[in-house]
């Protein structure tokens, strides 16, 4: 029986999948380094230490410790400086309503996001009371696709990994998902969602009912 539904955060609820891609794009043009959508895809979900080592696979030279430290901070500001201002109007169409249907449905609800400006964004978004547990990536120490974030999720709704299911947008969380044991359901119309147990093409597709009756 299913009792609890874990979100993911940057391009499930909040339209920022777009914004960490723009983000990394500039930095990759101003290092000099090819950048496309299937690099892209990679990055969604993936740590920002995670996803600076992907971008650098193509890097012509090698970086020190120190310039990489730089260079992923500046990515995330030039992340920062695009949700400074965002609010409710940067949910995702059906995001608050998917998740609102859940809690009616007398299910829990957490989120599982792997980016450190989670709650910054929670707060912009004002739907941090919609979620009855939030973990992030300032509150684990192995990266999606590793099960930690998901496990520690259905640990803090009180719930059996196999009594939640889980939502993503980007192959590393669902390979996360099942590494926990939880059926995944995926977002989004890329064919690196194949593993998914079901594919919906956005959030606003998500209906409680189907995993209830
Ligand atoms: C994930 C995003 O949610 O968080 C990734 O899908 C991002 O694109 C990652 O790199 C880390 O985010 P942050 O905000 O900690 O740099
Ligand atoms: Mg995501």
């Amino acid at each position: 029986l299913i009792k609890g539904v874990v979100f993911d955060l940057d391009g499930v609820i909040a339209d920022t999948a777009v914004v960490h891609h723009a983000a990394w794009k500039r930095l990759a043009a101003e290092i000099g380094i090819a950048f496309d959508d299937s690099v892209g895809e990679r990055l969604k979900g993936v740590d920002r230490r995670g996803s600076l080592d992907i971008l650098l696979e193509r890097s012509p030279r090698a970086y020190s410790e120190d310039e990489k430290e730089a260079l992923a901070s500046r990515k995330n500001d030039y992340y920062r400086q695009q949700i400074e201002s965002f609010g409710p109007h940067n949910l995702l169409p059906g995001a608050h309503h998917a998740i609102e249907s859940v809690r009616r449905a007398g299910l829990k609800t957490a989120l599982a996001s792997a980016s450190r400006n989670a709650p910054l964004l929670l707060e912009r978004l004002g739907i941090a009371d919609l979620f009855d547990y939030v973990v992030d990536a300032n509150h684990i120490s192995r990266a999606k696709p590793d099960p930690e974030i998901f496990l520690a999720a259905a640990r803090g709704l009180g719930l059996e990994p196999s009594e939640c299911i889980g939502v993503e947008d980007a192959a590393a969380g669902i390979a996360s998902i099942h590494a926990a044991g939880m059926k995944a359901v995926g977002i989004g119309q890329t064919p690196a969602l194949a593993e998914a147990d079901l594919l919906l093409p956005n959030v606003a597709a998500f209906d409680i009912s189907l995993f209830t009756t």
